[in-house]
């Protein structure tokens, strides 16, 4: 595993988040991370970000990678352009106000990534750490927030950071983690590596991101996760939520066809947003047949609320 996933296999980084910027699964992470943070701001307290995986801060949608795979187009673009009723607007009213402030122009060129939301979010006393560990991610990384004195990016591995940065100063905050599952054995690293830091600091708010591509993995990750935190003693179960959404049938061909977030110690606010937000977004971004979104609590329960168009 070790060598799987440690510093030497940097060169095995194929993975390029420019070529999915701003698709379907985004739209609901970038949502749910923007409802975390403004959530965060509604006490005058400082918190900080910590971002494992944190990409390269922000998109060009008229570059090279976007222009070949312009998956966004499926994503950010049909949100923008789609009737949102006051719900669905309150949900991602965070979320849109980054994106509309980076596109004021008549089209959309720019996407944020999930360092973006946090920098354009946080106010001036709030604090970012960012962890990314391709080379040359990072350098783009550490140029775009040189200037920021509240972010800090390291060339890291991010999993092996996550024990380290936590508890931060602050006590407060939103541990994000991104992988990009190039490795079949992501997950199961995954569910491994973030142990310590739920144990060094049990009532940050935690968003781990997953696809729905090998539904037994995913549960898999879902539940054990859950289960070892009521064993631990670390979350109660209404502590815990998960949010999925999928685009056409998941055991349809070709890309990625469903992603999702768990989320640990979410704010109050959010099972409410999403439960306005999921529904709509299914409709709004199927690309086919078998579209859905589920929403649920407590993940070792059996009764999990799925919904189908
Ligand atoms: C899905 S992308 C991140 C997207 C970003 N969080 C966002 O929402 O805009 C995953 C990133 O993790 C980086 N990465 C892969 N393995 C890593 C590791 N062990 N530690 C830190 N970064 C890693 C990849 O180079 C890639 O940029």
């Amino acid at each position: 595993m070790e060598s799987l996933f440690g510093t030497g296999y940097s060169d095995t980084m194929n993975y390029r988040h420019a070529f999915h910027a701003g698709n379907f699964a985004d739209v609901l992470k970038h949502a749910v991370i923007a409802q975390c943070l403004d959530h965060l701001k509604a006490k005058p307290k400082p918190f900080r970000v910590i971002d494992s995986h944190a990409g390269v801060g922000a998109y060009d949608l008229t570059g090279d990678a976007a222009r070949r795979s312009p998956e966004w187009q499926a994503g950010i673009a049909r949100v923008l352009e789609t009737k949102r009723p006051a719900a669905v607007e309150a949900a991602l009213a965070p979320y849109l106000k980054v994106v509309k402030a980076m596109n004021t122009g008549a089209d959309l060129t720019a996407y944020p990534g999930s360092p973006e939301l946090a920098a354009r979010l946080m106010r001036q006393d709030d604090r970012a750490h960012l962890c990314e560990l391709h080379e040359a991610d990072a350098k783009t990384l550490d140029a775009r927030y040189a200037r920021d004195a509240r972010i800090k990016v390291e060339r890291r591995d991010g999993y092996k950071a996550l024990g380290a940065l936590v508890p931060p100063r602050e006590k407060r905050g939103l541990v994000l983690v991104d992988p990009p599952f190039e490795h079949r054995d992501e997950m199961a690293h995954m569910a491994e590596a973030i142990k310590p830091a739920l144990t060094k600091w049990p009532t940050g708010t935690f968003v781990f991101w997953r696809p729905l591509k090998d539904l037994w993995a995913s549960e898999r990750f879902d539940v054990g996760l859950a289960e070892w935190l009521f064993e631990e003693g670390l979350a109660a179960p209404e502590k815990i939520l998960r949010a999925d959404l999928w685009v056409r049938d998941l055991e349809s061909e070709g890309k990625l066809a469903g992603a999702g977030v768990v989320v640990i110690n979410p704010p109050f606010t959010l099972e409410g947003h999403l439960l306005a937000l999921l529904p709509w977004l299914a409709e709004a971004l199927a690309q086919g047949d078998g579209a859905g979104w589920r929403l649920d609590g407590a993940v070792t329960d059996d009764s999990l609320s799925v919904e189908e168009f």
